[in-house]
């Protein structure tokens, strides 16, 4: 494909291959939750995840709640330090709650650490967790799920600087449509 912002090198899905694949993770979600109790809260982990958060809830074909949370971690800029804290914490109530944690990415794998950890503390009976991008190559930490928890991934993400589909850089590029490699003249 041939890129269509000019800061980007290459795009490497686009919305057609991105909505193509939601729809699959969607259909698989809602088999796997099917059966009403306890209730499904997704989280959506704020901002990365709003747009991913968007596509596969419209396509999830049960009852659900929808809650966001935000995860900031502390240290060098571009890359979390293993201690993030929830900065803004979820409004509804998880305690008994079947929870589907929706991310744009898992990169060192730190912030989904600490964020399954809250919702632990917090009752939940499962946390799942479904991510747009997984970066298994700079994995740090192994992610523990709660009680029948399951991870979904929609792809997996070579170990180059990604945006665009909620992924920022410096907060822009979050609204492209598709999924582009930056040019590294930019962050370099
Ligand atoms: C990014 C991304 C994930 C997290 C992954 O969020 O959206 O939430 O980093 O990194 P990790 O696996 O190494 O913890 P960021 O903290 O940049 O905030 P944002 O979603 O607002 O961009
Ligand atoms: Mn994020
Ligand atoms: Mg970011």
């Amino acid at each position: 494909a041939s890129p269509s912002h000019p800061d980007i090198e290459r795009v490497l899905w686009t919305e057609d291959d991105i909505l193509g694949r939601v729809a699959e993770l969607a259909s698989q979600i809602s088999l796997d939750f099917e059966g009403g109790s306890p209730p499904l809260v997704v989280v959506g982990v704020a901002t990365g995840a709003f747009l991913f958060l968007a596509d596969i809830v419209k396509r999830i074909s049960l009852p659900l709640r929808v809650d966001f949370v935000r995860v900031e971690s502390y240290g060098s800029g571009t890359e979390s330090n293993g201690a993030p804290r929830i900065s803004s914490d979820l409004k509804l109530d998880v305690e008994g709650s079947r929870v589907l944690v929706v991310e744009d990415i898992v990169d060192t794998g730190h912030t989904l650490s600490a964020l399954i950890a809250h919702l632990r503390s917090k009752g939940a009976v499962s946390v799942s967790v479904c991510t747009f991008l997984d970066k298994p190559a700079r994995r740090k930490v192994r992610l523990e799920l709660v009680g029948e928890g399951k991870f979904y991934r929609g792809f997996e993400c070579p170990d180059c600087f990604v945006v665009g589909y909620g992924m920022d850089f410096n907060e822009l590029y979050r609204n492209l449509p598709y999924v582009g490699v930056l040019k590294p003249k930019l962050y370099s």
